[in-house]
């Protein structure tokens, strides 16, 4: 089999705090971005906190729709669109503090469409295709949130539980796959570094450095990567979940 030289990694939520920093990891690495935008003005945006235009391809979609990554895979697969290695999944955003007994049905459904359809969505659409391109370096990595065992805020805790089963399940159904698929959870704040110098965040800029360690190490697969401090960035902490 001839692999390409150059791998590409689609970012899906490519524009957003989590986006911007995978985005900066991959050019980091040496690797070419496929992102997802929403539309010009989000690209415009991802370039600006990006820095630069230099290794990244757009596409649009809708994430709150089934079809809109289904479409960018059959996009790629006509050669419209450059053939991906890696998925990076950071879909969503949806914070809103609305107190459990409060969230009414429009609300929850739509938080569980931004924050967990999107993404499961995505994985629906990517994995057969990195799975019959069969390339060994293949990745396919979630980010998640401690909210989901915090609990303070309802919406977006509710949504960090199903990422979790979405990643479990992910993690047994790839432990023999060429996808190497991990979760990172990410116990932090993190925002794009214009808005992190204001607020105290931690940077997406520092937040990089964990991707592209994990890109970096084969030996990481089916495991929860967990950041809890900045000392959880380069050496990365991980734990499998899959016992077999
Ligand atoms: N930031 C953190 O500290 C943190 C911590 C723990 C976990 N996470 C996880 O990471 C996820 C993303 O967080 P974030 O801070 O990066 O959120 P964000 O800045 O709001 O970014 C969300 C991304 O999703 C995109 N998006 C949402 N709805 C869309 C739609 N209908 N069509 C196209 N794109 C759409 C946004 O596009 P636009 O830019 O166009 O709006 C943006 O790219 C969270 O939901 C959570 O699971 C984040």
């Amino acid at each position: 089999m001839s692999l390409p030289s150059k791998e590409t990694v689609l970012v899906v939520g490519a524009t957003g705090n989590i986006g911007v920093s995978a985005v900066k990891a991959v050019l980091q690495t040496g690797r070419h971005v496929l992102a997802v935008v929403r539309n010009e003005a989000s690209a415009t945006k991802l370039f600006y906190h990006v820095g630069t235009t230099e290794g990244i391809t757009t596409v649009l979609a809708d994430l709150s729709s089934e079809s809109g990554v289904k479409n960018i895979v059959e996009q790629v697969k006509a050669g419209k669109l450059p053939a991906f290695q890696h998925v990076y999944a950071a879909a969503g955003g949806g914070y809103s503090a609305t107190p459990l007994q409060d969230i009414g049905t429009e609300e929850l459904r739509q938080i569980m469409t931004v924050n967990f359809e999107s993404n499961f969505w995505t994985y629906r659409a990517t994995i057969p295709y990195l799975l019959h391109q069969n390339d060994p370096r293949s990745t396919w990595t979630l980010c998640t949130g401690s909210q989901g065992d915090l609990g303070a805020r309802a919406p977006p805790a509710l949504t960090q539980g199903a990422l979790f089963s979405l990643a479990n399940v992910a993690c047994r159904d790839n432990y023999k796959t060429n996808v190497r698929f991990n979760e990172v959870y990410l116990a932090l704040r993190v925002e794009v570094d214009e808005s992190a110098a204001k607020t105290g965040a931690m940077k997406a800029t520092d937040f990089a450095k964990c991707y592209a360690a994990l890109l970096s190490s084969p030996e990481i697969r089916s495991s929860r990567v967990s950041v809890l401090s900045y000392d959880d960035l380069e050496i990365l902490k991980y734990q499998t979940k899959v016992k077999l």
